[in-house]
């Protein structure tokens, strides 16, 4: 069982990393529908040994158990810290209390973050990019990988053995019985569901990462969770170049258009809009909000010139399916941040203010003044609609 093994990768290369079968939910945000494991990699060159990366701080007695198999936690020189978040170095406070003269190998951003993780004093090498160090006959080269998926994350590459420490990126929630993706069924749904929920985010910054080892000669992708790649790293890395691609160009502007509207009255305003900026040659995709496809929604935006907001005010408040598909848009990397807001209100008529300030703290900007209407719109509501598009569709051509 995975849980007592230290696992060969090459010689003097171990996997000694912790399972975590019955894991539900990771980081209280993510379903993990198969568990996950935290790996950590053990190294030793003839003069030095380093760690890449440690383990989640609930499994430390047992990681630490697994290590001293192969080495006294107090004779190990270095701690390549691929990246920061607790599941990774949960168990590095622990282990500078037991050997304070470890030298930490990090990014400037990682070496920032862990002093406020470990509120301690520790000893710190922060790498550059391309940046070589020797443990003897084992060579680390540090690939800065940032954003995948924090602002610290680096992988780290072993020259003679060709293995790529990559982190999260490649990795999947996924608890196998055996380490080697080649001992093991299919987990595809698991890779893609962690690229989905972990990565989609940070698409510019795969395609950077991705160029970066585009040459490399890797003979095993090892991530940070789930099956190392023995036998389908470049598969691997294929999939997240294919799934992180640019969105097509269209022949027209593309825009999204997301309506809530309980009385008819908003989506009134929405045909007169959608029209307008149709006649201006701008492609619509329209959503019911009440009756959307979250997965429709996200890959609309990812190809979309410009977001749409149709809301009512109800209770003094934009409905909740509104304020959902708010939330989806920092779970993608949307083309644009180019927003537009209407609506009809009974009462009070707060939600378009409210969007708005959303929006803007989602960094879009307004392609024009946002317009709302008390109950039915006059015919003089629906002349201003007809300005309002005409006034989106200048903006989205003029940023074309
Ligand atoms: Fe597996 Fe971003 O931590």
């Amino acid at each position: 069982m995975l849980d007592k093994a230290v696992i060969e990768l090459c010689k003097d290369v171990d996997w000694v990393g912790m399972p975590h079968p019955d894991l539900k939910v990771f980081d209280d945000l993510f379903p993990t529908h198969n568990g996950t494991t935290y790996n950590s990699y053990l190294v030793q060159g003839s003069e030095k040994t380093a760690l890449i990366d440690t383990v989640k701080a609930p499994f430390a007695d047992a990681f630490f158990t697994k290590v001293g198999e192969k080495i006294k936690p107090e004779e190990i020189d270095i701690v390549v810290v691929n990246h920061t978040e607790p599941d990774h170095s949960g168990s590095l406070g622990r282990l500078l209390e037991i050997n304070p003269d470890i030298t930490v190998y990090c990014t400037k951003a990682a070496e920032n973050f862990l002093k406020q993780l470990l509120n301690r004093d520790f000893n710190v090498h922060v790498v550059s990019d391309g940046e070589e160090v020797d443990l003897g006959g084992k060579t680390f080269r540090f690939i800065l990988a940032p954003y995948l998926h924090w602002p610290d994350t680096m992988f780290t590459y072993l020259v003679e053995d060709k293995l790529l420490f990559s982190c999260d990126a490649f990795g999947a929630h996924y608890c196998p019985e055996k380490i080697f993706d080649d001992e093991i069924a299919d987990f595809s749904y698991d890779f893609f569901f962690y690229f989905d929920c972990i990565m989609r985010p940070f698409k510019d910054k795969i395609r950077e990462a991705t160029a970066k080892i585009d040459g490399l000669d890797i003979e095993m992708v090892c991530p940070s969770h789930g099956p190392i790649r023995r036998s389908s790293g470049k598969g691997a890395i294929s999939a997240y170049k294919r799934w992180a691609a640019p969105p097509p160009q269209g022949e027209k502007p593309r825009a999204v258009m997301a309506v809530l509207s309980s009385h008819g009255n908003t989506a009134g305003m929405a045909d007169v809009v959608q029209k307008e900026l149709e006649n201006h040659g701008i492609e619509v995709t329209r959503f019911a909000l009440s009756d959307m496809r979250d997965d429709d929604f996200r890959n609309a935006l990812e190809q979309a010139d410009l977001f749409l907001v149709g809301t009512p005010t109800i209770q003094r408040d934009a409905p909740p399916q509104v304020w959902h598909a708010l939330t989806l848009i920092s779970s993608v990397t949307p083309k644009a941040r180019l927003g537009a807001i209407f609506g009809s209100f009974g009462w009070s008529g707060e939600a378009v203010k409210m969007v708005e300030a959303r929006l803007a703290g989602l960094k879009y900007k307004l392609a024009t003044d946002s317009l709302s209407f008390r109950f039915t719109p006059t015919e003089e509501n629906l002349a201003a609609c007809r300005d309002f598009a005409e006034q989106v569709a200048g903006t989205v051509l003029c940023e074309e």
